[in-house]
């Protein structure tokens, strides 16, 4: 297949390029305008194969450039990542998350509806959930966003979903992440833009010495030490979920399915299992609680389980912190 990877030169975009190039024979375009993407990051997927990666640095906002590639490759299926992701930053700026993540997305559908690619995967998130009010969270809980970083996700989710329901051909799978954590196993790749709000890639950072100290929002949560609860997924589990949806979308139709281990570890569970796997007993200070924290975000993961044969692999915290570490380590070496 010919795919198109927008935002493949991002964290969890290039883990699946990674896997398409090794686990595949599938031929991939990244269209990414390397915004918090790095062109590092697409030379070491060349390293893997340069002749089945193309890389093409654009912006989705530019629709007719957009349409231009789209419509001088035959491609098969979109996989789509390319976002803005930061939750506080939408909430100042709503418009961008509007435009970026909702008005391109729609864009890319009504692209991909016009020239015949009829298989869509989509990054959505735990976001769509709000505050639920039942954990694990199903796919069927309320979606009741209280940002505008997962209404723009949720908006984007109800064009795909009516899209669908106009064309028969057009499929989708939705895949709702919760907290994507830890890098590539050999070390290769991992998050890499700068200030990030990740809980485990903060503890690396801190753990390195990149950070003097960690703060934990919130010590007086109704859970076992006060601390909020997550569901952290190896990043590698989620890429490999996007190439079973690939696979899914040629035999069955749209569908929407959470990503997580469907277990949550406390933000103390988490710090003290970096501090374990780095040796490193780093500063941690506590503040007060941020606006729209739910106590609990753990992901009831049965369909994708049942339905996709999604299988884990990196369930295990301390692998993914240790993952987190060394890339941030490098990190270190190559800044
Ligand atoms: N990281 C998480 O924990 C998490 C959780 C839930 C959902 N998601 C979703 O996963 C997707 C990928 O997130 P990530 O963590 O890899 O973020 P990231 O910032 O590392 O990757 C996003 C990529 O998209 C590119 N991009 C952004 N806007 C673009 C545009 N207009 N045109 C072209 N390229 C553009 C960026 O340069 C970057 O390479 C996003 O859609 C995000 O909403 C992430």
């Amino acid at each position: 297949m010919n795919i198109l990877v927008t935002g493949g030169a991002g964290y969890i975009g290039s883990h699946v390029v990674k896997q398409l190039l090794e686990n595949t024979e599938h031929h991939v375009t990244i269209i990414d305008n390397l915004s918090t993407g790095l062109m590092k990051t697409v030379d070491t997927l060349k390293c893997i194969s340069i002749e089945r990666l193309k890389f093409l640095h654009t912006d989705l906002k530019n629709f007719s450039e957009v349409e231009g590639i789209i419509k001088s490759i035959n491609f098969d299926a979109i996989i789509h990542f390319a976002a803005s992701i930061v939750v506080p930053e939408s909430v100042e700026n709503p418009l961008k998350y509007y435009l970026n993540n909702t008005v391109n997305t729609t864009n890319l559908i009504n692209l991909a509806v016009k020239y015949g690619i009829n298989r869509f995967i989509f990054s959505s998130t735990a976001a769509v959930y709000g505050e639920p009010e039942e954990i694990p969270v199903k796919e069927s809980s309320e979606l009741k966003p209280i940002n505008p970083y997962g209404m723009s996700k949720l908006m984007s989710e109800n064009v795909l979903i009516d899209t669908a329901k106009a064309h028969k051909d057009f499929k989708f799978v939705i895949l709702r992440y919760f907290n994507v954590a830890g890098a590539d196993t050999k070390n290769r790749i991992g998050q890499s833009f700068p200030n990030a709000t990740h809980l485990i890639k903060v503890a690396a950072e801190t753990a390195i010495g990149k950070r003097e100290k960690l703060l934990i929002f919130g010590e007086d949560y109704d859970t076992k030490d006060g601390t909020c609860i997550r569901d952290y997924i190896h990043v590698d589990d989620l890429a490999d979920a996007h190439l079973k949806a690939l696979e899914y979308l040629q035999h069955n139709n749209s569908d929407i399915f959470n990503c997580g281990y469907g277990y949550g570890y406390t933000v103390k569970e988490v710090i003290n299992t970096m501090k374990k796997v780095s040796g490193v007993d780093f500063r941690v200070e506590t503040s007060g609680r941020r606006p729209g924290d739910p106590a609990a975000l753990v992901a009831d993961n049965t369909r994708i389980k049942e339905i996709m044969k999604w299988k884990p692999n990196f369930n295990d915290l301390e692998l993914i912190c240790k993952t987190a570490l060394e890339w941030e380590k490098k990190l270190l070496k190559i800044n």
